[in-house]
């Protein structure tokens, strides 16, 4: 039986998010460039996004590009944002047909103007669409996130809208760029690396972490079906204990 079968279909989580890793190492394993692996990744996340519209979760988020990976070398990081052009363009109409929408967090000013307009444009193309939630955060840290969050809510409070007493996990939740999402429930990472890298670190205060070793260009939708069923013989806790969880 496969992993897709092996599914409880009442307990697949809604939102999925993914520290999409490996692409440099997958590269020189085929003796080849860096950016020959980021090619190859797109790959992974056509058959990530399929799956995870096939098993109804509703969420999925992608850690596309990170704040730090603005060091990287010119050439990669020019490399990527064309790369990130090219799959805008080549797969709108396929998240379309799909009902896919399309959602992006991070500081997107710092992102090249081309990359910027087209990405908006596909973002307002698929808002209509009611299926799968596909967000790519680009040019995302969580620490800038959440930096930016506090901004936002000292100004509030200065302007007297909000009241410091007042102030809980509910409504700093509200400044986050995920404000519209759940949290993820699983939290999967490819290439064998056990990290968190700045990514969603308040969202993920209670999600299920699966780290998977294969590297992310070898990572398809039925790898993504097992960390589910994974994730599914997990007991979830949330600080209670085992005999309270059985007794609910
Ligand atoms: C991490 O691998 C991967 C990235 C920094 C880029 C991820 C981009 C893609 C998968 C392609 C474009 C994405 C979309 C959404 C169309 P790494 O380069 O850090 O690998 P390494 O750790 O082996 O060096």
């Amino acid at each position: 039986m496969s992993f897709k079968q092996k599914l409880n279909k009442e307990l697949i989580p809604s939102h999925i998010a993914i520290i999409m890793d490996g692409n440099g190492r997958w590269a020189a394993k085929h003796g080849n460039a860096r950016i020959f692996g980021h090619e190859h990744g797109v790959e992974s996340v056509r058959s990530v996004v399929e799956g995870a519209g096939e098993v109804g979760v509703k969420y999925l988020t992608l850690y596309a590009f990170s704040t730090e990976n603005w060091a990287r070398p010119k050439e990669e990081v020019n490399a990527l944002m064309a790369l990130l052009i090219h799959a805008i363009e080549e797969e709108t109409e396929k998240l379309n047909k799909n009902n896919v929408r399309l959602g992006v967090i991070g500081d997107t000013n710092q992102l090249p103007t081309e990359v910027r307009e087209k990405l908006f444009r596909c973002i307002d193309n698929l808002s209509p669409n009611t299926g799968l939630t596909l967000t790519l955060a680009l040019s995302y840290s969580s620490k800038w996130e959440i930096i930016e969050a506090i901004k936002n809510l000292a100004e509030d409070v200065k302007e007297g809208n909000i009241q410091p007493k007042n102030i809980n996990k509910e409504l700093f939740d509200n400044y986050l760029s995920t404000r519209d999402m759940p949290d993820p429930e699983l939290l999967i990472r490819t290439s064998g690396e056990y990290r968190i890298s700045n990514f969603l670190l308040w969202q993920i205060a209670y999600s299920e972490l699966c780290f998977v070793e294969k590297l992310w260009p070898d990572f398809r939708k039925e790898d993504l079906f097992e960390a589910i069923y994974e994730f599914q013989g997990r007991e979830r806790r949330f600080g209670k204990t085992s005999e309270q969880i059985e007794a609910n």
